[in-house]
């Protein structure tokens, strides 16, 4: 009998502990479930994050276009990383992130000079079967074609941008003088108004080493007659008589005090401001200058007029292609939300609200006449000119070394370091070897 009370009391405590056993268990596993699901549903709803370089100054103007972006899409946010306010700058810290691999940037903010070295070095996503022709018609022809290498599409247009003349209307009606038509009728008309006082300085230009510099000696090189590199043949055009006549012009302007000499460490915003300040009658840039000297509070208000870059007798104004849009980073790990983000910073509405506010240079065709635009900015029918005629900066891979190069004996010759002959000697001899090509 106490045998069976025994056994009886051992199986009542084992089963009493394997009960209380049991319990802990299943609340281990409700407590672990509890926790895999609030994970799971808070990884849902924690936002993707799009990361995106830019060069600071177009960080505020892009703002507002971020936030509607967000507004409609709850679970995405776009993180804008401001880099440094000079293209060739931000390329490098870009090209320096997609080559130690793994990318920050979901997002690739791009020049319309990046594209073929982005592209053939294969850190961007070919986009090309993701917009129709129909789609792809909204846009200037030049944009579209800055946007493609080897006949893939790897950006979206946000903003196309081109080079212009700016010249004080005021200071040349006051004179009874006509806005200038070739580099000589530049460098008179500027003489005149600073010998009557009207103005301390003539022309403003950019002229520091970097690509801004590049921008604007095409311009000059166009007026003359004379080209870069040919994409298509490789031909180099730099040791032509004509490269060496747009130096020297250039060289003149300093020399014959119609600019000022700091002009060779100058970037876009060092000129704007002396120009806008009054200090200058004539400035090469982009169109954001027209929205910045109209403001309320600029002295120039009302007073400045844009024109075509002037031009030797004979030949042609040159006018330069800028303009940033939008990529994807090869190894994005949010291609579907980074696309959502291209579509959205590329398409009419939200652009039609960044144009016109910020005045930038159209990448939609049918803005450069639309009544609201044109009311804004009147000179808006006479870009979609100078953009069709823009000469392109050449479209090949090893751009940003050919540039480089460029920059490099330019800056030599304009600062008189060297002459302009050998200069261009060498900077030709330089761009051959880099392209491949015997001189
Ligand atoms: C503007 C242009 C760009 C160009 C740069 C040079 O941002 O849009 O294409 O490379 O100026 O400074």
């Amino acid at each position: 009998m106490l045998y069976f009370q025994v056994l009886k009391q051992f199986f009542l405590r084992l089963f009493a502990r394997w009960r209380s056993l049991r319990y802990l268990s299943l609340s281990i596993a409700c407590f672990l479930s509890i926790v895999l699901v609030s994970w799971v549903v808070m990884a849902q709803s924690r936002p993707v994050v799009l990361r995106m370089l830019i060069p600071a100054p177009d960080a505020p103007p892009l703002a507002p276009l971020v936030k509607a972006f967000e507004q409609q899409h709850p679970n995405i946010r776009i993180e804008l990383v401001e880099g440094p306010n000079a293209t060739n700058l931000v390329e490098d810290l870009y090209t320096s992130a997609f080559l130690l691999g793994d990318s920050p940037y979901d997002l690739v903010n791009m020049d319309v000079v990046w594209t073929p070295k982005f592209a053939a070095a294969g850190w961007l996503m070919d986009l090309s079967d993701r917009v129709t022709p129909a789609e792809l018609a909204r846009f200037s022809p030049v944009d579209v074609a800055g946007s493609r290498y080897e006949d893939k599409l790897y950006r979206l247009p946000m903003r196309s941008d081109v080079g212009l003349l700016y010249y004080r209307k005021d200071l040349l009606d006051e004179a009874g003088l006509q806005p200038p038509e070739t580099f000589e009728q530049l460098l008179q008309t500027s003489k005149t108004l600073q010998s009557q006082g009207k103005v301390p300085w003539g022309y403003v230009w950019q002229g520091r080493q970097y690509e801004g510099a590049v921008a604007m000696f095409v311009e000059v090189l166009k007026g003359y007659g004379g080209f870069w590199i040919n994409p298509d043949t490789k031909e180099v055009g730099l040791d032509r008589p004509e490269t060496v006549q747009a130096i020297n012009f250039l060289r003149r302007t300093i020399n014959d005090g119609v600019s000022p000499p700091g002009v060779t460490t100058y970037v876009e915003e060092d000129t704007r401001r002396f120009f806008q300040g009054g200090q200058a009658a004539f400035l090469r840039s982009w169109p954001y200058v027209w929205t910045l000297a109209n403001a309320e509070d600029s002295e120039l208000r009302g007073k400045v007029g844009i024109q075509p870059m002037v031009h030797a007798p004979g030949e042609e104004s040159g006018a330069c292609l800028g303009g940033w849009g939008l990529g994807i980073s090869k190894t994005t790990p949010h291609p579907r939300e980074a696309w959502q983000a291209v579509q959205f910073f590329s398409s009419v509405e939200p652009l039609r609200d960044f144009i016109l506010k910020e005045g930038y240079t159209p990448s939609i065709r049918e803005f450069f006449n639309d009544p609201e635009m044109v009311a804004k900015y009147e000179h808006f029918p006479q870009m979609q000119e100078a953009v069709d005629n823009a000469v392109l900066r050449p479209p090949i891979a090893q751009y940003a070394q050919a540039s480089d190069i460029l920059q490099r004996y330019l800056s030599a010759a304009l600062t008189n370091r060297m002459s302009p002959e050998v200069a261009m000697q060498r900077a030709t001899g330089e761009t051959r070897r880099l392209l491949g090509v015997e001189g």
